[in-house]
């Protein structure tokens, strides 16, 4: 119209699967929802379209990408081999919020997608709306979590429109995420199985189908073997510390703080600046909640976050890392 508003996130949000779809098929990018996260979309075939989500997200480009398609028989079409154990786990999590890592295999994955590595990951999300998408696109699309890298995922569409509007041509908006963090990744690339990063799939659920698992470095370091287990992460612009609350408490001015807690709120806190993920406990709606809390309390006239630790079982594993990896001590 000639007019140059003011609005800076001017992505066109919607639910329309044909203008997503064209939008891809022409190298664009689309914010695309999932079960876990949003995904920043493109065709996972073309290496300039890829290109453009390390640009829109600032990612280091040695940080490979995910490659999401709606059916698990599709890879093993663009010439993937998927070893027999993924097979096993892929009957009950495909789809779902389980990410595979196996042999690179395939001559129609650009070098960008799998970081010049000889591995690269592969994820049926389960979400209506883009198992739709994808079932009519002729490519799989790469998807990173649609945030500055390492900033807080989104799990909402809004939430992707306030980071990467700019960047992105459309965003299909399937409301907010159900399970709320990423997907777990396990790697198949060694006879020894092993869990890469921690998420919306639990531990406990992997190992009853699998058996043991070996499991990510406790530490958190600068050369991590999966890129995505680099020690910062995920990180609040106010800073944020986990630990025991009611402890922590006592070295902060407790006027000054947002508290993060799993089901109950802190005394000495103002209760406008607290955020509890479950009240009763339950530890898959406070993964669901987590990102967008984290969100929330990160706008807040605030000079920390304190984060509880969450019991180290089923999704609160999960909580624990993307926390351990928000927070300044990681
Ligand atoms: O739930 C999810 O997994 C979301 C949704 C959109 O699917 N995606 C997501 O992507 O979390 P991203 O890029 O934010 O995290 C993917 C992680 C990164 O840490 C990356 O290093 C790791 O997966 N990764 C990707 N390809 C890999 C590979 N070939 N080998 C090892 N790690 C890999
Ligand atoms: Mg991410």
């Amino acid at each position: 119209m000639g007019i140059k508003h003011a609005i800076t996130n001017n992505a066109s949000i919607g639910t329309n699967l044909k203008q997503a779809a064209q939008a891809l098929q022409e190298g664009k990018l689309v914010g695309i929802p999932t079960e876990t996260v949003y995904g920043l979309a493109a065709n996972g075939f073309d290496p300039i379209a890829v290109a453009g989500i390390f640009e829109a997200k600032n990612r280091p480009s040695f940080n490979p990408l995910i490659l999401h398609t709606n059916a698990l028989e599709r890879f093993e079409g663009w010439g993937l081999h998927l070893p027999e154990p993924m097979l096993a786990l892929a009957q009950v999590f495909s789809p779902g919020a389980l990410t595979y890592v196996v042999p690179q295999t395939s001559n129609l994955i650009p070098d960008l997608v799998t970081a010049g590595t000889n591995a690269v990951a592969i994820r049926i999300p389960n979400h209506p709306l883009t198992l739709a998408l994808l079932e009519k696109l002729p490519f799989p699309v790469a998807a990173p979590s649609a945030n500055k890298s390492g900033y807080v995922s989104p799990t909402t569409a809004a939430h992707v429109a306030s980071q990467l509007g700019e960047e992105i041509a459309y965003i299909l908006d399937g409301g907010a995420c159900g399970v709320g963090v990423e997907s777990t990744i396990v790697s198949f690339l060694n006879p020894e199985i092993e869990l890469l990063r921690y998420g919306g799939v639990s531990l406990e659920a992997i190992e009853a189908i699998i058996g043991r698992v070996k499991l990510p470095n406790q530490g958190f370091v600068d050369n991590p073997v999966a890129p995505g287990q680099l020690a910062k992460h995920y990180a609040t612009k106010v800073p944020l510390v986990q630990g025991i609350v009611s402890e922590l408490i006592n070295k902060f001015d407790a006027s000054r703080v947002g508290v993060l807690a799993f089901k109950n709120v802190c005394a000495e806190v103002p209760i406008a600046q607290q955020l509890v993920l479950s009240p009763n406990g339950n530890l898959a709606e406070a993964a669901k909640g987590l990102f967008a809390a984290m969100r929330k309390l990160d706008e807040m006239d605030i000079d920390f976050i304190l984060a509880e630790y969450f019991p180290n079982e089923g999704l609160g594993r999960a909580i624990n890392d993307r926390l351990h990896r928000a927070s300044i001590h990681a």
